[in-house]
């Protein structure tokens, strides 16, 4: 069969380049299938030097699934007017209103919008403006982390539900209409199986969502807080990380049920400007 993608990995935790994908065309049936090939082996894709206009793309990351709508600005408008698709990731501030979210801040592990009862499948981003230094994104293979937990962990943790924190975004700025927790066993967001399963490679991977605020259903929460703090210590080794750091034109599509990701703080003077597009899932099992 004739290879339609050319795939060097990047990491040997996760992470690929795809490097001969024009993503301003319109891809072949075969083209698409062996990205999504890559991507449920590799986790995250990375696509160099790339030039699109707002529809190419929406037209590529139709291609994943369907889209998820993003949330509107707080005037009830459109991030990008005319693509509901679009979420602007950015510092930039015009009139003294920022034109997008999570300013230059640092974000913490998270797995997007994972708060919901059906979180994104996946996630991609495609960087306009970058700055020449820091606001890198770090990833974390969470089948590695669940393959390498401690038996008596894995065992503790079977069957279980983790609660993924509604009342904060991942750069740890309250959202909309949410007061900060008192107690973690009863504050809001979505109730998911800790340890879930790949629904289209069958592979085991833990499921956080993010650290603070989290809660392990049916223990109290002092027992919870001492089980995720094993937990997060074990996950966060460097042995399960790759960081990417950005250039203009790059496009980088992750998999939001088998990875977390963080991003590094960046200095406010300089300018971050980035599209999201976000893939629909369904409960996570
Ligand atoms: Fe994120």
């Amino acid at each position: 069969m004739a290879n339609f993608i050319d795939i060097a990995p990047l990491s040997k935790r996760l992470g690929a380049e795809i490097t001969n994908v024009d993503l301003s065309s319109e891809l072949d049936s075969e083209t698409v299938d062996e990205i999504k090939k890559a991507w449920k082996k590799y986790i995250v894709l990375l696509f160099r030097s790339q030039s699109l206009t707002n529809q190419q793309y929406v037209n590529f990351s139709k291609n994943l699934g369907v889209l998820d709508e993003a949330p509107l600005d707080k005037d009830g408008k459109m991030m990008v007017d005319g693509f509901p698709e679009l979420l602007i990731v950015s510092n930039i501030e015009e009139n003294g209103t920022a034109v997008g979210s999570l300013g230059n801040l640092e974000c913490e592990w998270h797995t997007d919008m994972s708060y919901n009862p059906k979180p994104p499948m996946g996630s991609c981003l495609y960087a306009i403006e970058v700055p020449d230094e820091g606001g890198n994104t770090g990833f974390l293979n969470m089948e590695r982390a669940y393959e390498t937990l401690p038996a008596d962990l894995k065992e503790t943790l079977a069957g279980k539900r983790i609660k993924h924190d509604a009342t904060h975004n991942s750069a740890g700025q309250m959202r909309q209409g949410m007061t900060k927790p008192e107690d973690v066993t009863k504050s809001p967001g979505a109730y998911h199986p800790i340890i879930r399963t790949h629904p289209e490679t069958g592979r085991k991977s833990l499921f956080l969502g993010r650290r603070p605020n989290a809660y392990i259903e049916s223990f109290s929460s002092s027992e919870s807080e001492f089980l995720l703090d094993r937990i997060w210590s074990h996950i966060t080794q460097s042995q399960f990380i790759w960081e990417h750091k950005w250039r203009k034109g790059d496009v980088l599509l992750w998999d939001n049920r088998n990875a977390m990701h963080r991003r590094d703080p960046f200095d406010n003077i300089k300018r971050r400007y980035m599209h999201r597009t976000q893939i629909s899932g369904d409960s996570p099992f």
